[in-house]
Parts: C-alpha cells; sequence; structure tokens
C-alpha cells in the first residue's frame, strides 16, 4: 500500500530511517517527503537509497506532474514523523508552502503524526491549540515518548519508538478507522504480560505471555485519547509513548498492584496470563541435585484478580478478560468461553484459541469477543493491535451507552 513518510526537520529525523525500513519490509510502498531542514539532518541520498523513490522538498520540482495532488490522491496513509512543533502549525492552519504541507491539504487518507520536540516546545499551549484542532479533525497525534533530548536534558518531547510508529501505522493500513478519539479522558488500566513464580533464586514457573497484546491495546487506548496505566508483569518491550507502567513479577504482586490501582480507573482490562498456583515456599538456596530424588513441588493458589475486580467493581466501571482456551471433550473452545465469562461476571471476555503456535509470542491474533449482554464479535486473523481495536470498539459502544 502506497505510505507517504512526511519527515521534520527535527534531530529525530536519522531514527525515521529505522521507521522507513520497517515499513518497506512489512512489504509497503514508502514515499518520503523531507521538509528542507530535515535534509539539513539526513540528506536526500539515504531517503532515497531506502525508499527506492526520488525525493523532492518542494513542488516546484517535475512541475507537469502536480506532486502534491498526484501523491495527496495515490497516498493510503502519511506519516509524518518526526512532527516537529512548525510542522504541527503549518497542518493545523493550512499552510502549504512546500510538497509536504501542500500534500496534507491535498490528502484524504489517514494522517499519523509522531511529534518530536523540546518538552517546552510541545508544553506551549500554540502547540497544545494546534496538536488539539488536529486532534478535533481527525488527525491522529501520537503523544511524544518521555525521555533523553538531544542535550543533557529529559521530558516528553522524545520521538515514539520507530517500532510503535510502525504499528499504528500498519493498523490504520489494515483499518483507516481504528483510531478514532473516542477515549478521550478515559482511564485504563491494563495488566500484561505472564507472571512468574519463584522455586528458588534461579528458577521459576512461568508462561509464555510476552506482553504484545497487552502492550497493543495499551498504546491503541492512548491513540484514542485514554489515560493508559499498565501494570507489567515480565514484559521485555519498549514501553509505548504517553503510557505509564508499574513493573511486578509474581501473581500476588500483580494482585496487589491491580487491586490498589482499579479504584481510580474506569475501565480494567486484565490482559496478563497470571498463574492459577504457585509453589507453596520459594527456596531461600538454589536447589541442588546433590545426586538424590527430587523433592516434589507442593503448590498453592494464587487469587483469582479477574474475579475480584468484578466483586469489588465501582458503578460504571467495565471489566474485561481475556481467555487463552483450547477446546476438549467437554466443548468447544467458544463454549468453554462463555462459561468463564459467566463464572467470571465480566462484562466483556476476549477468547482466542490457543495451541498449534497461535496467540503467544507473535504479532497476530485472532478472537472472538463475548459480552455479557450476549453480544459476540468475530475479530477475524490480523494484527494484535486490531484485535486492541476491536475491544476498544466494544468498551467504547458501552461507555457511550452508559453516558446515555
Ligand atoms: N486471571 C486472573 N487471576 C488468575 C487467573 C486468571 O485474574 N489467578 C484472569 C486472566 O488475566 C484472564 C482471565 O482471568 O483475564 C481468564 O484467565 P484463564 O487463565 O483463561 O482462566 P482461569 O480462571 O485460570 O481458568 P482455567 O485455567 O480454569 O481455564
Amino acid at each position: 500500500m502506497t505510505v507517504l513518510l512526511g519527515v521534520g526537520g527535527g534531530i529525530a529525523a536519522y531514527k525515521v530511517c529505522e521507521l522507513l525500513r520497517l515499513l518497506t519490509e512489512s512489504g509497503h510502498d514508502v514515499q518520503p517527503i523531507p521538509t528542507e531542514s530535515a535534509l539539513r539532518f539526513v540528506g536526500t541520498a539515504t531517503w532515497e537509497a531506502l525508499s527506492g523513490h526520488r525525493v523532492a522538498t518542494e513542488v516546484w520540482t517535475a512541475v507537469p506532474d502536480v506532486p502534491h495532488v498526484r501523491l495527496g490522491r495515490a497516498a493510503e496513509l502519511i506519516v509524518v514523523a518526526p512532527a516537529t512543533a512548525d510542522l504541527l502549525a503549518k497542518a493545523a492552519h493550512g499552510l502549504a508552502d512546500d510538497l509536504l504541507t501542500a500534500t496534507l491539504l491535498t490528502a484524504r487518507c489517514p494522517v499519523l503524526y509522531a511529534p518530536a520536540m523540546h518538552t517546552e516546545m510541545w508544553e506551549h499551549p500554540a502547540t497544545q491549540d494546534n496538536v488539539q484542532t488536529l486532534r478535533r479533525r481527525g488527525g491522529i497525534v501520537m503523544d511524544p515518548a518521555v525521555g533523553r533530548l538531544t542535550g543533557a536534558d529529559s521530558g516528553p518531547g522524545r520521538l515514539p519508538e520507530p517500532a510503535e510508529i510502525a504499528d499504528l501505522a500498519r493498523l490504520l493500513l489494515a483499518r483507516p478507522d481504528a483510531l478514532p478519539r473516542d477515549l478521550s479522558g478515559v482511564r485504563v488500566l491494563i495488566s500484561a504480560g505472564g507472571t512468574r513464580e519463584p522455586l528458588d533464586p534461579v528458577r521459576f514457573l512461568g508462561n509464555r505471555s510476552s506482553g504484545r497484546q497487552g502492550w497493543a491495546l495499551a498504546a491503541v487506548a492512548a491513540a484514542r485519547g485514554a489515560l493508559v496505566s499498565v501494570v507489567a508483569a515480565n514484559v521485555g518491550l519498549a514501553v509505548p509513548a504517553g503510557v505509564d507502567v508499574l513493573r511486578v513479577g509474581t501473581a500476588e504482586q500483580l494482585h496487589t498492584a491491580m487491586l490498589g490501582a482499579a479504584a481510580r480507573a474506569d475501565v480494567v482490562v486484565m490482559a496478563a496470563a497470571v498463574a492459577d498456583f504457585r509453589p507453596q515456599e520459594a527456596r531461600r538456596h538454589k536447589i541442588k541435585k546433590d545426586g538424590q530424588e527430587p523433592d516434589p513441588v507442593v503448590l498453592v493458589r494464587n487469587p483469582d484478580i479477574l474475579t475480584e475486580l468484578v466483586a469489588r467493581r465501582r458503578t460504571g466501571q467495565l471489566i474485561i478478560g481475556f481467555a487463552a482456551e483450547t477446546g476438549d471433550a467437554d466443548g468447544d473452545v467458544l463454549a468453554h468461553g462463555r462459561a468463564k465469562l459467566a463464572r467470571k461476571g465480566c462484562d466483556l471476555l476476549v477468547v482466542n484459541a490457543v495451541g498449534e503456535g497461535g496467540a503467544f509470542e507473535v504479532d497476530t491474533n485472532e478472537a472472538v469477543i463475548l459480552g455479557a449482554d450476549g453480544t459476540q464479535v468475530d475479530v477475524a486473523h490480523g494484527l494484535k493491535s486490531q484485535l486492541a481495536a476491536a475491544v476498544w470498539d466494544a468498551v467504547s459502544a458501552r461507555l457511550a451507552g452508559l453516558s446515555r
């Protein structure tokens, strides 16, 4: 699919080479449109070599082609990264003094802005107003990441990770309507990853959850305007921009963190894979073989966090569970899902079939979203972010129903 990559004049332009790579490697035809000042940071040769396309910064190149109109009409997505304060201002005000800004006016496809600038510039009311204007018109403006900036200073203003921008871009290419700003101000709490229950200082009982689905839920919710907190159990992925993360290890730690934070949340999602049992005792010293037969490991039950969250639910709070199921002699995946939804008492249960390489440690997923109100939404095999978007669609519809 045809993606235009608008590159602004900021130091983060060098990271956008990686973004260009990620997008072309996922099979998309990417046309970079750097601004004149972007070329001060990364030169024409780099953009042309990485994309396989000639690049121009102004409308006076290949005039008979009317490039800004041709590019704008062909584009299925425009990604602007780094979206500098100047570019956001120009886009918000409809200025069109170079190829990129003129193309932003001719295009009718989704536009994803990944801002990068100094904290003062990001927080300035002029920039914040411009961001609001763009969002109100349907532009998708990511929050910048928090961290080290150009010099020794740090704060909000870093370019979100190229992989995260690429994930949202892929989502928009698969589903152009996936990122409406319908969760503005909604406080979302998500558990992600998989718990580890220690046997001794070096060993644990764990599971194969990587945290990718929880991360996708967080990134998509943040892009839709939610205030997102994640409790992450053993997740080794980069934190999505604009998301608060609290790290835990065991089911008991996850339990404490989720129950503590849930009181402040409008929506709680239990996407983490929680160990149902833990070793009764975590040995203080490494278990040695000593030529002897091993001792049996005695397991005790962990709390069922989802059930407790449901029991303490505030009025109007939505609670969403996940279920990884395989069919067996007692029923198929969906039958198990429906029984679990009833047992857990949550509002939505996202059921995915596991086994045969599905669901774990990969970027794709396939699921059915069951509602306590009897609804069923089948989500076809696709990106984890697509499943995340379908979950937020279901949440958003319920929140709209509650506020009526
Ligand atoms: N869950 C939880 N606390 C646990 C176990 C699971 O909060 N101790 C949550 C998971 O995060 C998920 C949902 O419950 O959202 C279903 O998890 P699953 O492992 O499928 O369900 P179990 O209750 O463990 O049921 P079973 O293992 O019997 O299928």
